[in-house]
């Protein structure tokens, strides 16, 4: 298969980024889009060019490293898929690929197709944990949780962070992963005793952070590889309301 990629190309988040055309005629439909990658990296290098520089670690879509857009299309064009399990044989011959970092005043770019998500760890590090001591690992079923309570936990713990969901919403807003972090531990009984500081804080980190107000459009959810629904965004906006009447002292009943 031949390719023509245009890759943005920027050395640093000082200097001004320009799209650069390679053509691309190694690439075997059994290889991932990393795969891919790398081959034109290997040629780039033998001519002495510097090399794309791309996020990735695990390639197995599970630690949340990789992601550009293709297209326009954070992670590309293959549904609840990271970019690092997306292969080439859902592309043709000839194709023509755009690939651009993500997006966003609160990522800028480090270099290439790699931008710095620590705002992403800021925001984890306002609440996304348990502070409580739970103790030693406890039997199975002592802490007895409803089922659908327990699925929908796991649902939201699949959010690997990749930052897709900012880089697809018009606003750049961090409303999905936000409420996935949230949403996780506050279906839990473990999470119980800080839920609602947590969204205080959590919120509060999210604002200070360049990230835009979520409007409701769902690019987020329609992007996102983990399949993150957009119900909890409405989770993390009950729990951020309840926290703040009960800060100002309205009265509130502690149901769920
Ligand atoms: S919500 Fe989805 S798109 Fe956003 S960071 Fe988590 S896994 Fe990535
Ligand atoms: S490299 Fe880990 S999710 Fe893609």
């Amino acid at each position: 298969m031949k390719l023509t990629l245009h890759v943005w190309r920027q050395k640093n988040s000082n200097q001004a980024g320009r799209m650069v055309q390679y053509e691309h005629t190694k690439v075997s439909p059994h290889m991932s889009f990393l795969e891919m990658l790398d081959v034109l990296n290997e040629d780039l290098i033998a001519k002495g060019e510097e090399p794309v520089a791309f996020d990735h670690d695990c390639r197995e879509g599970i630690c949340g490293m990789c992601g550009f857009m293709i297209n326009g299309v954070a992670h590309g064009p293959q549904s609840a898929t990271t970019v690092c399990q997306l292969h080439m044989r859902h592309f043709k011959d000839g194709d023509v690929l755009y690939l651009e970092p993500w997006r966003a005043r609160a990522f800028p770019v480090v270099k290439d197709l790699v931008v710095d998500r620590s705002a992403f760890d800021r925001i984890i590090a306002k609440g996304g944990f348990i502070s409580v001591s739970t103790g030693s690992a406890p039997d199975g079923n002592v802490v007895p949780v409803p089922k659908k309570n327990a699925d929908l936990a796991m649902d939201a713990a699949a959010c690997i962070g990749c930052g897709a969901c900012v880089a697809a919403c018009p606003n750049a807003s961090a409303a999905l992963f936000t409420g996935a972090k949230m949403s996780h531990l506050g279906l839990l009984p473990q999470g119980q005793p800080e839920r609602f500081q947590r969204a205080l804080n959590m919120v509060a980190q999210v604002k200070q952070e360049l990230f835009g107000s979520c409007t409701n459009i769902g690019e987020c959810e329609a992007v996102c590889p983990k399949e993150i629904k957009l119900e909890v965004i409405a989770r993390m906006n009950r729990d951020y309301l309840r926290a703040s009447w009960t800060e100002r002292g309205d009265s509130v009943s502690q149901e769920k």
